[in-house]
């Protein structure tokens, strides 16, 4: 038995990265997985590998920008696995990294569609759920950059901050339910939004700092995890090794 048999897990960004890796450790430790993104391919390849070692896994197409689909997510995790224990809200993009000056207006307003509205879609339509399975835990993916943002970065360091308020509202919001929600904040990892050598990620990210592969994120996801339901909220947990 692992430490999440019985509970239902879905992770929103689950076809590639840090939701991918989470993804496969949930399953090897017991839960069953739904698997959230927008590219087919990608979330059918996840869910294959998990059931190819011994897991339960379902994908599900989601653009979690449009609350609909976070809707009928949830729904599906429901019809499939009877409910949801947990849920990785972890659906993210970065920005092209310029001047607030020289932004290009829709993306900004795109980069806070997925990374704030996303997640604010995501989390409000799991509350149902998790209420009705009498509590259970929510994760929202963070940044370092949310918390002390730097120049060329304002659309993803702005929505990530907004992440931050969100969780710790949603954490006030839900406590009476014993549901917990905290940040979780990766650092620097080597994944399709960080192109380039360690060196080149760690100049971008900061100097100093450790430059992880997903599996390194899966510890402290794994940890939050198996907390209780009435253990910590509100809290963000960083894997950073300085502060900015
Ligand atoms: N990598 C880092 O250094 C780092 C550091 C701090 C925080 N983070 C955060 O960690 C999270 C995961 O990032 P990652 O590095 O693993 O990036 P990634 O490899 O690019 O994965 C991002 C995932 O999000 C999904 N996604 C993007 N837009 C979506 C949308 N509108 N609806 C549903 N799914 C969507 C992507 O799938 P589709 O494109 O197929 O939809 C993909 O599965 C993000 O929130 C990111 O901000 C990453």
């Amino acid at each position: 038995m692992g430490e999440l048999s019985g509970q239902v897990a879905v992770i929103t960004g689950a076809g590639r990265g840090i939701g991918k890796g989470i993804a496969l450790a949930f399953a090897e430790a017991g839960a069953s997985v739904v698997c959230a993104a927008r590219t087919k391919t990608e979330i059918d390849q996840t869910v294959v590998e998990i059931e190819e070692a011994g897991g339960k896994a379902s994908a599900c197409l989601v653009d979690v920008t449009e609350f609909d689909t976070a809707v009928s997510l949830f729904q599906q995790a429901h019809d499939t696995f009877g409910g949801v224990d947990i849920v990785i809200i972890n659906a993210g993009v970065s920005d092209s990294k310029q001047s607030v000056e020289d932004s290009d207006p829709a993306e900004w307003t795109q980069v806070i569609q997925v990374n704030l509205i996303g997640a604010f879609n995501t989390a409000k339509a799991a509350i149902p759920h998790l209420k009705a399975r009498g509590g259970g835990k929510m994760m929202l993916m963070g940044s370092g950059l949310g918390h002390k943002g730097i120049p060329t970065r304002s659309a993803y360091s702005s929505s990530k901050a907004g992440l931050w308020m969100l969780t710790r509202v949603l954490a006030q919001e839900l406590a009476p339910h014993a549901i917990s929600v905290n940040e979780i904040i990766p650092g620097p990892v080597r994944t399709e939004m960080t192109p380039g050598s360690d060196g080149e990620i760690r100049n971008t990210l900061g100097k100093g700092e450790w430059v992880k592969g997903p599996q390194d994120v899966v510890p402290l996801a794994l940890f939050l995890a198996s907390q209780p339901n009435h253990g910590p909220t509100a809290q963000s947990f960083s894997l950073m090794r300085r502060d900015g």
